[in-house]
């Protein structure tokens, strides 16, 4: 499928039914929008986050929709140790017993600055949620995501993790690592499992990290997260197996 046919995706509403996918950072933003993206399409979504009311937002929303009922879990990427998520996997495999996908989009910005002014601490923090986390989850979930006839894996990236910018820091470095590892374990797993791993850049979208980054911007020039979702759908759902190791652009046009 032609990238611009991915962006106009439309699945049909029980699509993943009987799935159990996991996104990170769901209570805000683009992730927020892609929880209630799936559960519309009949998935059980895992929803984890930071700040437990939003969560509860999303998991009310969810009910309200007569969607299937998600859960709940906090997590701070940028403390969490090995044992918490080896403990996550733990509580996904004895609550749910199986697992088809993760989003990992959980995300923060810190500086925009230039490197030699760059605080190491918050080096440090962004790496640790942007890019650690991607990897210590996706490692502990991996025993379970193999036993899935069909899961998917996206990573979260953006422009400057293909070609980064002046500035950008920690963010930048942390999504070029972000398209190594998508590219990487996708090639680790080509062939020899039914997971499919790729990276979906999101574009300019009217979120809280997007008016960080751009405070002078006008919000309403930028489109919403749900206007991004067909392709978050797509990678996410049975029509697009087979397809591994791409790094896809959620507004192309
Ligand atoms: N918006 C854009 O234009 C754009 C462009 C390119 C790439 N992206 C990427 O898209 C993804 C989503 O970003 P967004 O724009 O939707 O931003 P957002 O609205 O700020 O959402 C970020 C999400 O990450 C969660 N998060 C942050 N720190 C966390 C931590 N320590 N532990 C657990 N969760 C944490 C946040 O939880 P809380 O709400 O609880 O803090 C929030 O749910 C990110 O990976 C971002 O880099 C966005």
């Amino acid at each position: 499928m032609e990238t611009q046919s991915m962006n106009d995706y439309q699945g049909t509403p029980g699509l993943l039914q009987d799935r159990v996918i996991l996104v990170t950072g769901a209570g805000d933003g683009i992730g927020r929008a892609a929880a209630m993206t799936y559960a519309a399409h009949g998935a059980t979504v895992i929803l984890h986050g930071r700040t437990l009311a939003k969560l509860d937002a999303v998991y009310d929303a969810i009910e309200k929709a007569g969607d299937p009922q998600p859960a709940i879990v906090p997590l701070d990427l940028s403390t969490a140790t090995a044992m918490e998520y080896q403990q996550l996997a733990e509580t996904i495999q004895n609550e749910f017993g199986h697992l088809d996908g993760i989003l990992h989009n959980a995300g923060v910005l810190g500086d925009i600055t230039p490197l030699e002014m760059y605080d190491p601490d918050t080096w440090d923090f962004v790496m640790k949620i942007n890019l650690r986390a991607p990897f210590m989850l996706t490692q502990a979930l991996l025993p379970m995501l193999k036993q899935s006839p069909d899961a998917s894996v996206i990573f979260t990236t953006s422009s400057v993790g293909r070609r980064a910018r002046a500035f950008w820091g920690a963010y930048a470095a942390s999504k070029c690592g972000i398209e190594g590892l998508s590219q990487m374990l996708a090639d680790e797993l080509m062939n020899t499992s039914n997971i499919r791993v790729n990276c979906i850049n999101p574009g300019a979208t009217r979120t809280r990290m997007r008016a960080e980054a751009y405070p002078g911007e006008n919000p309403a020039s930028l489109k919403a997260p749900e206007d991004i979702m067909p392709l978050y759908l797509y990678l996410m759902g049975p029509d697009s197996l087979g397809k591994t190791g791409l790094s896809l652009d959620a507004q192309a046009r």
